[in-house]
Formats: structure tokens, C-alpha cells, sequence
């Protein structure tokens, strides 16, 4: 059993088997209902507890059918209703607790140490369905989707616009470093990657760059990425910190800028308007609602990896 926290906690070959599954499954099932099981039932009688600190549309409902089609049941569950680490039980009981019920658990938090806390003590797997440092299943559904629509990532050019220091940003950086893609980051300073993540690109040799100048960051990009510019939870003057990124807004202006069959994704919920125009999240390069349904086929090769 494996715990799914982090791209960079995985090799390369593991992070390829993953997304080969994810392309073979969803191949398999093109026939099937929406929530019809797969034909091998991988995860029947088995279930996934999701815990949910922060709001959730995607992930929750994503891994919600991923479990069904799988074969599987999954339980949600409130950190409001149970008794989540508030003095009257600590994590490390919940987590003995929920290794008693279910087969794996599924944690989104305001705390990347809570999901390292909670992968120290359960004894089946954890997955990360997104911390404040990173959001690996989303950006693995990404690479699938890039990969759906231009072929296979190693050596083409992503680009970040926006914010670049957040959770995103942070899993885009590993997967650059995993998969092999030139990624290039237009932020501002005040929001560049934080140190950290900038070390470990350097000592893995991510070919990575990184710019205050929208245009430069597109140019010869196969596909721009954002995100909102203000995340869950950031305790950030909200007024300012949008102020600073307006000139990072991904319109038309700039997407004709990148070359001319690149894409546009984000992986939502999205700021219209803000970080992105209608023009663009809604024009025909945008592949935003593919990514959201992908989230699905990801999972179900995330949790089979898990328990593998
Ligand atoms: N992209 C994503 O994780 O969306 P949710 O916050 O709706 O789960
Ligand atoms: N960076 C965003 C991602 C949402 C899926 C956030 O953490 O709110």
C-alpha cells in the first residue's frame, strides 16, 4: 500500500503507469453509463472515506464515481460532524478509527501536516485531494488531458499565468521535473514560488523559468494554465493581491500569443472575468470541462496505485 500525497513522493515510472491506466480504463468504458462499474470490479467491497476541510465540487463528486466505478462504496464525511482532532479526539484516534472501516482515505485540509499525520498513523492508504501545498490529483488530470489533446508531454512548453505560489503552481512545478516539460511561470514577484519548491526544481533539474512578463511566459506555449488568483483559506488582502495580478490575466490578447493550436485549462472553480475572460474559458481552446470529467479516470488509477 502506497500513500498519495505528493508528485514528487513518486518516480516518473509510477506517474506514467498511473496515467497509462487512466487512458486504458477510460478507453475501456466508452460504451458504459456514467456510474456503471468497470467490468473488472477492482475496488468491489472495498470503500474510501473522504474527509472534506474545505469546500468541494470536483473532487468530491470525482471520487464519488471513481469508487463506484471501481466497484466500490465511498463515504463522505464532515470534519464538522465527527470528531476530527477538536480537542475531543485526536487525528491520530480518527485516523486508527477510520483504518478500522474503510480501505482508504481520501483528505482535503487547510494543513499539509495533517495529511502527514494522518498518513503516519492509518494503516491503509491516504490521498491528497488538495492541501495549501499541493494539489497532485488535479494536476495528474491535467497531464492526461494535455496529453489527450497534443500528444505526449515530455519536451513540450506549458505555461503558468497567475499566481505562482500556490498549491498548483507547486504540483505543476514536480510534474515538470517528472514528466519532462519546459514550464514557464508569469507572476509576479510578490507571488513567485516559494524557496522550497525552487530547490527541489534546481536539484531535479526542472527546466523551469520564470517571469514578470505575461507575454514572454507564453511565447512558443503549448498550453497556459491559471488559477484563481485568491485561494481557499489565503489569508491574503484579497483587494490587493488582484490588483497586483490584473495585468496576469489570461484574454485573447495573450492566448494569440502562445502558439496557435495551444490550449487553455484551469482546473476550476474559476474567477470569469478575473484570472480568465468568458472569451477564452468558454472559446475553443479551452479544455476545462474535459479536465473536471478526467478528474474520474485519474482517481481510479490513483486509488488502484494506492493499493497496488
Ligand atoms: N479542481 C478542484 O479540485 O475542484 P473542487 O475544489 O471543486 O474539488
Ligand atoms: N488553488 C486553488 C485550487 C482549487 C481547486 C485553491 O486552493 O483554492
Amino acid at each position: 500500500m502506497r500513500n498519495f500525497i505528493n508528485i514528487s513522493d513518486c518516480s516518473s515510472k509510477e506517474l506514467r503507469a498511473i496515467i497509462d491506466e487512466a487512458k486504458n480504463r477510460k478507453q475501456r468504458r466508452l460504451e458504459l453509463n456514467k456510474s456503471a462499474s468497470d467490468e473488472d470490479k477492482p475496488f468491489e467491497g472495498k470503500s474510501m472515506a473522504m474527509i472534506f476541510e474545505k469546500p468541494s465540487t470536483r473532487t468530491r463528486m470525482s471520487f464519488d464515481i471513481a469508487v463506484k466505478q471501481l466497484g466500490g462504496s465511498s463515504i463522505i464525511l464532515n470534519p464538522e460532524s465527527i470528531h476530527y482532532g477538536k480537542g475531543d479526539e485526536t487525528l491520530k484516534d480518527t485516523a486508527k478509527v477510520l483504518t478500522e472501516y474503510v480501505d482508504i482515505v481520501m483528505l482535503r485540509t487547510s494543513s499539509h501536516k495533517n495529511l502527514e499525520e494522518f498518513g503516519i498513523h492509518l494503516k491503509i492508504p491516504v490521498i491528497n485531494g488538495l492541501s495549501d501545498m499541493s494539489h497532485p490529483c488535479q494536476i495528474m488530470s491535467d497531464v492526461f488531458t494535455f496529453e489527450e489533446s497534443k500528444g505526449v508531454i515530455t519536451g513540450k512548453t506549458i505555461s503558468w499565468i497567475g499566481d505562482g505560489n500556490n498549491n498548483m503552481s507547486n504540483s505543476l512545478i514536480e510534474a515538470a521535473g517528472k514528466f519532462n516539460f519546459n514550464l514557464k511561470i508569469g507572476c509576479p514577484k510578490k507571488y513567485s514560488p516559494d524557496k522550497k519548491i525552487l530547490n527541489w526544481a534546481k536539484k531535479n533539474k526542472v527546466n523551469l523559468t520564470i517571469t514578470a512578463k505575461p507575454l514572454e511566459a507564453v511565447k512558443n506555449s503549448d498550453c497556459i494554465m491559471t488559477d484563481k488568483w485568491v485561494s481557499m483559506n489565503d489569508k491574503v488582502n484579497k483587494k490587493q493581491k488582484k490588483k497586483i495580478l490584473k495585468p496576469y490575466q489570461v484574454n485573447k490578447k495573450l492566448m494569440s500569443k502562445a502558439n496557435p493550436d495551444a490550449i487553455f485549462m484551469h482546473c476550476l472553480p474559476v474567477g470569469r472575468g478575473e484570472e480568465v475572460t468568458d472569451e477564452v474559458i468558454d472559446g475553443k481552446q479551452s479544455v476545462v470541462w474535459r479536465q473536471a470529467l478526467n478528474r474520474v479516470h485519474i482517481q481510479k488509477s490513483i486509488i488502484i496505485w494506492c493499493l497496488s
